[in-house]
């Protein structure tokens, strides 16, 4: 699938503890993607409780590290959960097909363009400080 292969170089941000959790990230929106109408709903779920908490500890990071960037990183974390937000609450009333949809068709995308924009700059500001430079 487009922008969700783990092991795409472009995703190693050499920061253990995100890279981990976007390889967690992929694999869980893969899963979502292929899964069936009865294990859809609470797939997506999981898929946006880990969210939240994949962008809570980057957002962790930045605050306490003093990264670059952080208001319009924190910005566009806030976009995404509230699209996954409203997105899971359609899920929830029985109306899956505009989530099946963003997930497959925005969301790698997105995911790509972020990681190697906005997640990048953090992870190299955090290689920067472990330097020492
Ligand atoms: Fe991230
Ligand atoms: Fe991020």
């Amino acid at each position: 699938m487009k922008n969700l292969d783990p092991a795409d170089p472009r995703y190693t941000l050499g920061h253990a503890t995100i890279d981990r959790t976007h390889a967690e990230f992929i694999e869980l929106v893969k899963r979502t993607i292929d899964a069936d109408g009865t294990a859809f709903p609470a797939l997506f779920d999981a898929l946006y409780a880990h969210t939240r908490e994949h962008f809570a500890a980057e957002e962790a990071l930045m605050v306490k590290n003093a990264a670059p960037a952080t208001q319009e990183h924190c910005a566009e974390h806030g976009r995404i959960l509230a699209d996954m937000r409203r997105f899971n609450e359609r899920i929830l009333a029985g109306r899956p097909m505009m989530a099946r949809a963003w997930l497959r068709d925005t969301l790698p995308d997105w995911f790509a363009l972020h990681t190697t924009t906005l997640d990048s700059v953090l992870a190299a500001h955090l290689h920067r400080l472990q330097a020492g430079q």
